[in-house]
């Protein structure tokens, strides 16, 4: 094979929610083969800590605090990374959080953070991303993070799960408009797994023994990370518009594989569900 497929020397990449967890991961991952990354993060300390571990691996690096759930910020995200690594060939967004409730007891206002949180921002910053690609005439590869939450539905879980689907379709979309301009967006769906937010506790990886993921154990940052590789390399130069799952076979177990919910709908993001 072909290794240099999954080389990314002399790219560069803006990697959204890059501070922690899967874009922390994936940041250092693309820094691995060869590509500048912008690592964008609100969290100030968290940007600076991983474009430094990139800067290590003696890749151009850029940490850049922003918030990506405020219009007025989205445009100079980009535009800050482009100027810091001189132009911008892939984007990663991995920002969202998983919320719980039952719908008959849903506020309007967890339902609208959940669409901006997961969805509406992504629309946002990939637009932007594409905006650049086109001016410059130059290809380009994107993708964002949903969950088999998108995938299927569980109970109380819908806002969530919606804003997640929403991003299945608008991947679709983004992959049939910007084609012409050899611009590729992908989505990928992880099941459970361990994150510093989301921690293998012994209940949690307990749990995942007894459910019904068939590989009976949660997933790590970096396997994720692998999968943004893929996507956002010429590895995947004829797949665009796809959500690739990144759950154990969790979409293969389909309805079987979602864990059983406590009664009274208490269930919390450390349940299994994301
Ligand atoms: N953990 C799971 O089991 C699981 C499963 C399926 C899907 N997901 C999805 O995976 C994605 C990543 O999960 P994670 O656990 O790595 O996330 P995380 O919360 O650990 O990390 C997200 C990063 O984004 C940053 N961030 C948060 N809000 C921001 C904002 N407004 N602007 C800019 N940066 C912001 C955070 O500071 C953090 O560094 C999420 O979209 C989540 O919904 C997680």
């Amino acid at each position: 094979m072909d290794t240099s497929l999954f080389q990314l020397e002399g790219k560069s990449a803006l990697v959204v929610g890059g501070g922690q967890g899967m874009g922390e991961a994936t940041a250092r991952l693309l820094a691995q083969v060869g590509c500048g990354v912008a690592v964008a993060d609100i969290k100030g300390g968290s940007a600076e800590r991983v474009a430094a571990e990139v800067a290590d691996m003696g890749q151009p690096s850029a940490p850049i605090v922003g918030d990506v759930l405020d219009d007025d910020q989205v445009p100079r995200i980009v535009e800050r990374a482009e100027a810091a690594l001189g132009g911008l060939d892939v984007l990663v967004a991995t920002v969202g959080q998983a919320s719980f409730a039952p719908l008959v007891d849903m506020k309007p206002e967890q339902w609208d953070r959940d669409q901006h949180f997961n969805l509406r921002y992504f629309f946002l910053i990939a637009r932007e991303a594409a905006r650049s690609m086109i001016a410059r005439g130059t290809p380009g590869a994107m993708t964002c993070v949903s969950s088999v939450a998108g995938l299927q539905s569980a109970p109380n879980h819908a806002s969530y799960g919606v804003a997640k689907a929403g991003l299945v379709n608008l991947v679709r979309s983004m992959a049939v408009e910007w084609a012409p301009h050899h611009i590729r967006v992908n989505a990928i769906a992880p099941g459970s797994i361990a994150t510093p937010r989301i921690p293998a506790t012994p209940e949690r990886q307990e749990r995942t023994r007894e459910g019904l993921i068939p590989t009976k154990r949660l997933g790590t940052v970096d396997e994720v990370a692998k999968a943004a590789l893929f996507l956002v390399s010429d590895l995947a130069s004829y797949v665009t518009g796809t959500t690739l799952a990144v759950g154990g076979g969790w979409m293969a177990a389909s309805i079987l594989g979602v864990p059983s919910v406590p009664d009274g709908g208490k269930l919390d993001a450390t349940a299994g569900l994301t």
